[in-house]
């Protein structure tokens, strides 16, 4: 499958269990106490909180997310792995007071299972079970539902379900607001498929996909957890993941290859042009030493970087947000001059980060159609603070190589 096959497939699926498909969100969160949306239920917090009655019972969409700063913040491992990104796109269905637990997982796992083919035995659930002092009690429910779907396919619940306390399954938006005990799907990668003990290892060979939240609780400032008046579903896929997966394993026929978010083809056209402009080409390492990179590490590190911050600052300009001196724009002008270094590890010239814009827009303006329309004023920002940041770096050379100099 394409990785726009999988996005179309999954809002089709949601579809026909009578979801409304809903546009994402805008990047500008709507809950203050967040820097970015940061995950496909911002929009519907009012919802959730009963402070708005939903228009529907069912929502599905793609969502726009960056997580790179506040609660959830990515940026630092961007490159090093494989798997995290800024910006990421993520998949949801939500309920509103409507469906509970045994829908949303029973559909999860059709999905998975038997519309995209996933190996049964390789998906992995854990159940939330609270540690000393966590909120809430343990997921009894959840691990009934995932203990007969495993029965269902021959396979034993005891070696498939795993637990989490707090801090890998209670999901929260931030510090407070909506929140509630969660279950997580994880699929084993490993060439033997024996990967289970590796659930929640940090680890690409068995990793998270899927995370069904069961919204009970409202988060307050004092630290309590309110129950909230009606209980409601909040599930979020990662879908460049899903997508890499997909592509790595060729569609779950060959699991011996390493996997990676940035095999999927929505990476390929920004890829292309990094090769074009610096004559080299991605060569899928790993780095082994984080601080003792190989060059061939080094090189597959600037382009995993490039390509994942060329889409997290075009979507937020194209959404208004702008490169600045503080919060959010801040940590937007910080992940333009993070790329901006890394691409002088390439001895790319000045200006090659506005170039990264057109592939972006190709990859993504079908379905993010603001990329299309606002792509002049994106690469202008980004033109504009690309070569401010490269003067401020010549400069800083200049002045290093004369104090060199006069030291000599
Ligand atoms: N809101 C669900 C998640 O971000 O995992």
């Amino acid at each position: 499958m394409t990785s726009a096959e999988v996005r179309q497939s999954f809002l089709d699926f949601f579809r026909s269990k009578e979801h409304e498909i809903v546009e994402s969100a805008s990047l500008m969160p709507s809950s203050p106490n967040l820097l970015f949306t940061n995950a496909g239920m911002n929009q519907f917090v009012p919802y959730f909180l009963g402070d708005r009655p939903a228009p529907f019972k069912r929502a599905a969409d793609t969502q726009k997310c960056i997580r790179a700063g506040g609660k959830h913040n990515d940026l630092e491992d961007v490159g090093f792995d494989t798997y995290h990104h800024t910006m990421f796109e993520m998949l949801g269905n939500w309920s509103f007071g409507d469906y509970f637990k045994k829908e949303a997982l029973e559909w999860s796992w059709e999905l998975l299972t038997k519309v995209w083919g996933m190996p049964a035995e390789r998906l992995h659930a854990t159940v939330y079970k609270p540690g000393a002092g966590d909120p809430a009690e343990f997921d009894q429910e959840a691990y009934d539902v995932w203990a007969a779907i495993y029965r269902a396919e021959g396979l034993d619940p005891e070696k498939q379900i795993h637990y989490g306390n707090k801090k890998d399954n209670f999901w929260m938006m931030g510090e407070t607001g909506p929140c509630g005990p969660c279950s997580e799907v994880h699929i084993d990668l490993t060439p033997d498929g024996n990967g289970g003990h590796l659930v929640n290892a940090g680890t690409p060979w068995c990793i998270e996909i899927w995370n069904d939240v069961f919204m009970q609780f409202n988060a307050t400032e004092d630290g309590r957890f309110v129950p909230l008046k009606a209980k409601h579903v909040d599930t979020g896929m990662g879908f460049e993941r899903v997508a890499g997966i997909m592509a790595t394993t060729d569609g779950f026929k060959d699991f011996t290859k390493a996997p990676s978010n940035y095999n999927a083809d929505v990476f390929a056209p920004i890829f292309a042009k990094i090769s074009e402009m610096s004559g080299k080409s991605y060569g899928r390492t790993m780095p082994e030493d984080r601080n003792n990179l190989s060059p061939e590490e080094m090189r597959d590190v600037v382009f995993r970087v490039l390509a994942d911050h060329a889409r997290a600052l075009s979507c937020a300009i194209a959404d208004g947000i702008l490169p600045g001196n503080e919060g959010r724009n801040y940590v937007l002008r910080r992940i333009l001059r993070r790329a901006i270094m890394f691409g002088r590890r390439l001895d790319l010239k000045p200006g090659f980060f506005t170039e990264l814009v057109a592939p972006v827009v190709e990859t993504l303006g079908g379905t993010f159609p603001e990329l299309v329309e606002r792509r002049e004023v994106i690469e202008k920002v980004i033109r504009s603070e690309e070569s401010a940041f490269d003067r401020t770096l010549d400069r800083g050379l200049q002045e290093f190589e004369r104090i060199v100099a006069r030291l000599g």
